[in-house]
């Protein structure tokens, strides 16, 4: 984010679920970074939407406990920011089923400075049709020249096809495609944006971007975190809802999209809706074949014990729902054709890691056959570090410095760390600001959440009839069976390392040539493990 680009217009933000964790956690601190940067000004005012009594007050210390008090020169600022934004904030104690509340909220919109105005739904999802049919009865809904009304739903949008098509056909009854905002808050990721940018800013990239060079891809979302308070909505959700036909599929889309004919919102959308649309969908057969689940047993994960996740508060003791999924797809276009597109995704595992390895072709080895080499060089990867320590690494094979002929394999590193500022974000900048500026790139189209569901749904109807998840352990890369998915084509998963660690690892040619080409600045993390 840079003070270059200029600042939304005025509008006001109305937060219905001000007082919940959404709101505290992320959308605050954003909206504080985009005070800072001058991305909104003194014509922005936040309107906060909650059942608890309280007032503007009440709101405002509520949200003030997560800004960082003291601290370096950061904090600071932040707290100079802070103070402008507090003083914008207030707050509309209401039931968000009950049309006093809209009568109290048509008043206050009428009352506000300005007649933009951009409706947040960070509320439990059974809410969402409900308030935008609430919304539309009392015309808030209403666009006049000058007046915007947008409306921003949180994840998750559905909990299966059924659903999702069933809310889709509610709110477009009330509004047009254009108001509404899908957030997935992955989109707002600096590295998955430039996912898109370094495909069609490299002819280097782009002219190998298919199937006749590229043998297969990995997705791979790994959290060290549990469940932990959220025990109620996850375990009638599960890893397959929470990760995959929105964070994961996007990150896919973002691979396997076709060149859009511009970065216009909705040629992009096309290109993404054509890929999830492309999505093999796998019959009852092929889905046990093709994706795996587990979750977590009791065990520790670095020094500290974890309980199983069938122990964890608000969870059913005889839980099915997984925490862990593997799944394999493919993409059914002439680009993609052949080409395993494998993801995974779970809690309490080894190493904080989102990633994406592309990985090439072997090379023939005909010219090699007269050497002293005996093995193949390793095929080219292309490892997109999606977090923590964001950055592009570059696996390509060079000759082993000796009379010999051998080839060492050696990285080329770029992490993004060591050039921009980019640590102090939390992604939801770029989504407000674009819901600001009427800007619907980064939002999911109704056409692509379906297509997502749609390929997941064999997954979900046959996990709802037969079987339970595996069982893995804390710290481990997910169970066994995630690794006889991908064995059984022959392959085996990316081992996980942070980049910031990867110099550690590697042979000492390689280290070597690796010293040049990268520059890390940040401090080396302590979780590191690899594999099981
Ligand atoms: C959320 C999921 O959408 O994304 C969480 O509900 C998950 O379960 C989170 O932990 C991951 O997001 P991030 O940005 O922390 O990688």
């Amino acid at each position: 984010m840079t003070s270059s680009v200029p600042a939304a217009p005025p509008v006001t933000l109305i937060i219905f679920g001000a007082t919940g964790d959404l709101t505290r956690r992320l959308l605050t601190p954003a909206l504080i970074n985009m005070t800072r940067a001058g991305l909104v000004g003194s014509d922005f005012h936040v309107l906060g939407v909650s059942i608890e009594p309280g007032d503007a007050e009440m709101l405002r210390s509520h949200l003030e406990d997560f800004v960082p008090e003291k601290g370096g020169e950061g904090a600071t600022k932040r707290g100079a920011a802070w103070k402008q934004l507090r003083g914008r904030i207030d707050y509309l104690q209401g039931d968000f089923t009950q049309d006093t509340l809209y009568e109290d909220l048509a008043k206050r919109i009428d009352a506000a400075p300005s007649d933009n105005v951009a409706f947040y739904l960070a509320t439990q999802p059974t809410f969402f049709g409900p308030i935008v049919d609430k919304l539309a009865d009392h015309k808030l809904l209403d666009e006049t020249p000058g007046a915007f009304r947008r409306v921003a739903i949180e994840k998750p949008f559905g909990t299966d096809l059924a659903s999702a098509q069933a809310l889709n056909k509610r709110i477009l009854a009330r509004a047009g495609e254009q108001q509404f905002y899908r957030i997935d808050h992955f989109l707002g990721k600096e590295t998955v944006q430039n996912i898109m940018t370094a495909r069609f800013a490299n002819m280097m990239l782009e002219s190998v971007w298919n199937s006749n060079y590229i043998d297969h891809v990995e997705i791979t979302a790994a959290e060290t975190v549990g469940v932990g308070t959220r025990g109620k909505f996850y375990d009638t959700t599960g890893a397959l809802r929470d990760m995959v036909p929105n964070h994961l599929f996007q990150l896919l889309a973002m691979v396997a999209i076709e060149p859009p004919n511009s970065f216009d919102a909705e040629a992009i959308r096309n290109e993404k809706g054509k890929v999830l649309k492309a999505l093999r969908h796998w019959t009852p057969d092929e889905a046990r074949e093709n994706g795996v689940r587990g979750a977590y047993t009791a065990g520790s994960l670095d020094g500290a014990k974890v309980d199983a996740y069938s122990k964890t508060p608000d969870v059913a003791a005889d839980s099915k729902t997984e925490t862990f999924v593997a799944l394999k797809f493919f993409v059914d276009s002439w680009r993609w054709a052949g080409v395993p597109f494998y993801l995974r995704t779970g809690k309490v595992m080894a190493v904080r890691d989102t990633e994406i390895v592309i990985t090439f072709r072997e090379v023939p080895f005909a010219q090699f056959a007269n050497t002293d080499i005996d093995r193949k060089p390793p095929p080219n990867r292309l490892i997109i570090q999606v977090q923590p320590d964001e950055g592009l690494k570059m696996e390509i094979s060079i000759k082993r410095p000796g009379l010999a002929v051998d080839t060492a394999p050696v990285s080329l590193d770029f992490q993004y760390a060591s050039m921009f500022d980019i640590a102090t974000l939390t992604g939801y900048e770029s989504l407000l600001y674009d819901l600001f500026v009427g800007d619907q790139t980064l939002f999911q189209r109704a056409d692509g959440i379906e297509a997502g569901w749609a390929a997941v749904q064999p997954f979900l109807d046959l996990w709802a009839k037969e079987g339970k998840p595996d069982a893995y352990a804390p710290g481990s890369m997910g169970p066994d069976s995630a690794d006889a998915l991908l064995a059984r084509d022959g392959r085996q998963w990316h081992t996980l390392t942070l980049l910031a660690d990867e110099g550690k690892a590697k042979p000492p040619v390689a280290k070597a040539v690796a010293a040049k080409t990268a520059t890390p600045s940040k401090k080396p993390k302590s979780a590191k493990k690899g594999t099981k």
